[in-house]
């Protein structure tokens, strides 16, 4: 099995190293495969996903990303982002899983990933008038959906389907798509939820919780008023799913130019994700639960500046690998 690591930018390469020790020391027989991407790329080649870098990935069985993403890019023609979106339309990871967790908080938001307003289409009219439009085909909803079914399936058996369909023609066409799958997973219990009330309940009973599944902005949006409801972004992971191909797994945050260089980036958001990697890419759902339990063992042990502590990324490292060595209970 062959992962591609994909560190970027600013704290990227930083918060990848942590992920590659901690997979050297779980998964052993995986072979690793660094390549450039984002603002590193751009340096080197011009572009932020390089025809090695596609032709890498496609070819590998999990893609591990840091961060894409440089200031002196911001107004530039090429930008490092560019790589992010292409290279998730390239391999049609239509699922994105960002999980929530901590304390009795336990839930999982499914964004679509590769339609909806992010990607219909765009423009502008004579008049100046600029538009974005929301698009779904009824197959991209499907899918996804499906996807959500089968998690929540697997988890406490509740969905929450999230849209606005009181005034949303595609939140419409979703939730009939979404009600019409009901009936194949009758063990899942299935709710619709407006959006604007459903960002309020986030906040207010995120409890109540066990699968949400919702359009690509929805999902964007609600998986950061998550992420800050369950420690920053310091912790929330991601995993990006399609069919067959492989997945791309990697930290919600970005490159955090202004901590990168000093050695106190939190790496568990990358190392959540490389527990999500460990269990949806490469079939370890053993090694995914022990990481899991080490990061959280090393957040209360061994606290980054972020969450008020102040060690080092390489002393949260250390913490994490002390525990994964460590002889798994019989
Ligand atoms: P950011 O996520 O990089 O940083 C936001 C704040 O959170 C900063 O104060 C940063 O220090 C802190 N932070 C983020 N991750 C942290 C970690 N692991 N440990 C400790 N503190 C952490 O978002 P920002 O500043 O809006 O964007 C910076 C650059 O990253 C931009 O160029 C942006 O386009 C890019 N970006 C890339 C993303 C990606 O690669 N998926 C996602 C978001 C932004
Ligand atoms: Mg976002």
């Amino acid at each position: 099995m062959k992962v591609v690591l994909l560190p970027g930018d600013g704290i990227g390469p930083e918060v990848v190293d942590v992920a590659k020790a901690v997979l050297g020391a779980l998964v052993p027989e995986v072979e690793l495969e660094e390549q450039l991407f984002g603002g590193a790329a751009i340096k080197a080649t011009g572009e932020p996903l390089p025809p090695e870098t596609l032709a890498a990935s496609k070819a590998a069985d999990a893609i591990l990303i840091g961060a894409a993403g440089l200031p002196e890019y911001d107004a530039a023609e090429v930008r490092p982002e560019q790589g992010l979106i292409r290279l998730r339309r390239e391999l049609d990871v239509y699922a994105n899983l960002r999980p929530a967790r901590q304390g009795a908080i336990d839930f999982l938001i499914v964004r679509e990933l590769v339609a909806g307003l992010y990607y219909g289409a765009r423009g502008e009219r004579p008049d100046g008038t600029v538009f974005d439009t929301c698009e779904y085909h009824p197959a991209q909803i499907d899918r996804v959906a499906r996807r959500a079914f089968a998690l929540a399936g697997e988890r406490a058996n509740r969905l929450t389907s999230v849209d606005k369909a009181n005034v949303l023609d595609t939140s419409r066409l979703w939730r009939r798509v979404v009600a019409g799958l009901a009936a194949e997973y009758p063990e899942v219990e299935l709710e619709h939820m407006l959006v604007d009330n459903a960002a309020m309940q986030i906040v207010l009973a995120p409890e109540q919780f066990d699968v949400l599944v919702m359009e690509n902005t929805f999902g964007d949006i609600l998986s950061d008023v998550a992420a800050g409801m369950t420690g920053g972004l310091g912790l929330a992971a991601s995993a990006s799913l399609g069919d067959g191909g492989p997945g791309i797994f990697e930290p919600v945050h970005g490159s955090a130019p202004d901590i990168a260089g000093r050695g106190i980036a939190n790496p568990a958001a990358t190392l959540r994700s490389v527990a999500l990697m460990l269990e949806h890419g490469l079939g370890r759902p053993g090694e995914a639960r022990a990481l899991e339990a080490a990061v959280d063992d090393a957040l209360v042990s061994t606290p980054t500046p972020d969450l008020g502590g102040s060690a080092s990324t390489d002393d949260f490292a250390a913490a994490v690998l002390a525990r994964v060595a460590e002889p798994a209970a019989p």
